[in-house]
């Protein structure tokens, strides 16, 4: 990455929580530029998620602060940030599964209609097969097809940013593998991406730069090379075998 790429994202010094009193991010703090991809790994329970939900307005920001490309974003609703070019694909329950495909794609356009069939025309290039199978109902789909509509679905509002919680959870191996060609295919067309991953290992061979998130704190960041040779990450989360 060029050093002069700009700032797209801070996380400064977050603290954030479900239940007042208790706190799940603990003075979490990072930042992504215009068009990397980073990706986050860390133990079940660490605040992955919870770091997605609190920028994208879900989880309430006790203190400190997120910025997008130097606006305050902290605490804004989930509409207003998809608005300001948020993209959210939650790590469960991210499709109608009652709607079709196409119905799925129209829900993510609704608050810029005019521009339907150019983000149609965008989708249909990276996801051939949806547009195909449009009138399938989403419910009906395998859980590799439904990642993709619901990353369809976000991507219809053209956003500046992509928040991925967990694309490849309970996939099979292929389609997992999809999964991150997918996400490196969106970001190579402009669109920065925050990927929490439990699968470090891809993970990590794919982004840019990544973040060990633990007991709600950024540990360390490093590029996702470093962090692939780093012992501590090895033993830690990749396993004796990524030696
Ligand atoms: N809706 C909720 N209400 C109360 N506590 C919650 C809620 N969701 C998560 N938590 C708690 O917040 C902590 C962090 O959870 P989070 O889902 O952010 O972890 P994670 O890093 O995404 O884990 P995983 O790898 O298992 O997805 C956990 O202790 C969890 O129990
Ligand atoms: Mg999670």
């Amino acid at each position: 990455m060029p050093e002069t790429q700009d700032v797209l994202i801070t996380a400064d010094d977050v603290w954030a929580g479900y239940i007042p009193g208790v706190s799940i991010l603990n003075g979490c703090t990072l930042e992504v530029k215009k068009g990397e991809l980073v990706g986050i790994i860390g133990p079940n329970g660490a605040g992955k998620s919870t770091f997605l939900k609190a920028l994208f307005g879900l989880v309430p920001v006790t203190g400190g602060t997120f910025h997008l490309d130097g606006e305050d974003i902290t605490n804004l609703r989930a509409d207003q940030l998809v608005k300001q070019g948020v993209g959210f694909v939650p790590q469960t329950n991210n499709v109608f599964p009652s709607l079709t495909i196409a119905e799925n794609l129209e829900m993510g356009a609704y608050q810029r209609p005019k521009a339907y069939k150019e983000r149609l025309d965008y989708i249909g290039d990276l996801f051939p097969v949806l547009i195909e199978r449009k009138d399938q109902r989403a419910g009906s789909l395998s859980g590799g097809e439904r990642q993709m509509v619901a990353m369809a679905r976000a991507l219809m509002m053209d956003p500046k940013v992509l928040l991925l919680d967990e694309p490849s959870a309970g996939l099979s191996p292929a389609r997992q593998d999809e999964t991150f060609v997918r996400t490196k295919q969106i970001n190579a067309t402009g669109v920065t991406v925050i990927m929490v991953e439990q699968n470090a290992r891809r993970c990590l061979q794919i982004c840019d730069r990544g973040y060990v998130l633990d007991q709600g704190t950024a540990a360390y960041s490093a590029t996702g090379r470093e962090l692939l040779k780093d012992p501590k990450v090895i033993e830690l989360y990749l396993g004796t075998l990524g030696a």
